[in-house]
């Protein structure tokens, strides 16, 4: 089954929406990489509607992101109404993705995010609200229910489904366990069986590999790929690869990964701007590139304080010179 973006994409591969991750300089790079469908970060709805800049312009994207959708959250359908409209008029993205699945109290406190999940009857609102105030089509992305009590993703799935959902997200986890156990492929399979509409897998996702299995295992119409994704934009190729049939391209050395992570650096200035903030928030992505290199937690500790990007290349050339002296 097709998603009602990126039609002629068979299994399209979908960079996870994640807050203060999957921004526009790392949206880029995964695209570059072979990622069909981006995301941003998830955005409040409250925010948006009192114009809060900042919230604004998570919402913002080059035309090269397209496929993109805009993902919002909130409890009050009536702002999920305007979030809504004004993210359509404003920022035009191929769709508009509503975030049920967000675990953190600060969110589920006011009941957004899996906050619904423990009233149906409002996610139902909070959809046709949604679905009602646009021409763009309105998906949703979830967890497996609030609790494992309450787990009942085919139930929340087909209620989600039946309010105009066009496409269904699941991470097939429950709000209490967080990001603890496995993700339960068997339930994404489940609900693949019961909708209509397009089911996305999301959980667990740490290779190529992993993309093929969980399409073996749920028939999922695309697969997501959130925390997989970190340092290393390379899985989106490698899963195209498997999917093709095709093996495994090498994992790239630290050459390679630091040329990128750079790459991914130059974006960050570029579009967050040049200032100690963007450095400070980009070291995160710095550590992952080095995951799994030889003296990797030594070089983590060094970029994990660097004051500008010129910095982090120069410890990667210190790092990259006896390697490339002895080649
Ligand atoms: C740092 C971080 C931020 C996240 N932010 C969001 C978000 O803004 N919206 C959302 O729907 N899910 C968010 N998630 C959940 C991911 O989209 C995804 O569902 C989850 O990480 C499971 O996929 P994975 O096992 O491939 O990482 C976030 C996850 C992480 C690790």
């Amino acid at each position: 089954m097709r998603l009602p973006y990126a039609t002629s994409i068979d299994t399209p591969l979908i960079l996870a929406p994640m807050a203060g991750v999957s921004e526009a300089p790392f949206r880029q790079i995964c695209r570059r990489h072979g990622a069909d469908i981006l995301m941003t970060e998830f955005l409040s709805a409250e925010a948006i509607k009192r114009g809060i800049r900042r919230t604004l312009e998570g919402a913002e994207f080059e035309e090269t992101e397209r496929p993109i959708g805009v993902q919002i959250y909130g409890a009050d359908p009536e702002a999920m109404a305007r979030a809504t409209a004004v993210v359509t008029e404003a920022y035009q993205p191929d769709f508009i993705d509503i975030n049920f699945g967000c675990p953190v109290k600060k969110v589920v406190r006011r009941n957004g995010g899996s906050g619904c999940l423990r009233d149906l009857t409002l996610v139902d609102q909070i959809i046709r609200a949604s679905v009602g105030a646009t021409h763009l089509p309105i998906t949703v992305k979830t967890r497996s229910g609030w609790s494992e009590e309450s787990r009942r993703p085919v139930e929340i799935a087909l209620r989600m489904q039946n309010a105009g959902a066009r496409a269904f997200t699941l991470h097939a986890r429950t709000r209490t366990q967080m990001f603890s156990g496995d993700a339960n492929w068997d339930e994404i399979a489940q609900v693949v069986e019961a909708l209509d509409i397009p089911v996305i897998g999301n959980g667990d996702i740490q290779t190529g590999d992993d993309v093929a299995r969980m399409k073996a295992h749920t028939g999922c119409a695309g697969v997501m790929v959130g925390r997989g994704s970190f340092g290393n934009p390379w899985l989106f190729r490698d899963a195209r690869a498997v999917l093709n049939g095709e093996s495994i391209p090498d994992r790239p050395g630290a050459e390679v990964r630091f040329q990128v992570a750079m790459e991914h650096a130059m974006l960050a200035i570029r579009l967050q701007g040049d200032t100690r903030r963007t450095v400070v928030e980009f070291r995160k992505h710095l550590g992952w590139y080095t995951k799994g290199l030889p003296g990797a937690s030594a070089l983590r500790a060094r970029l994990f304080e660097v004051e500008s990007m010129r910095e982090a290349a120069e410890i990667f050339e210190a790092y990259l010179e006896p390697i490339l002296t002895a080649a």
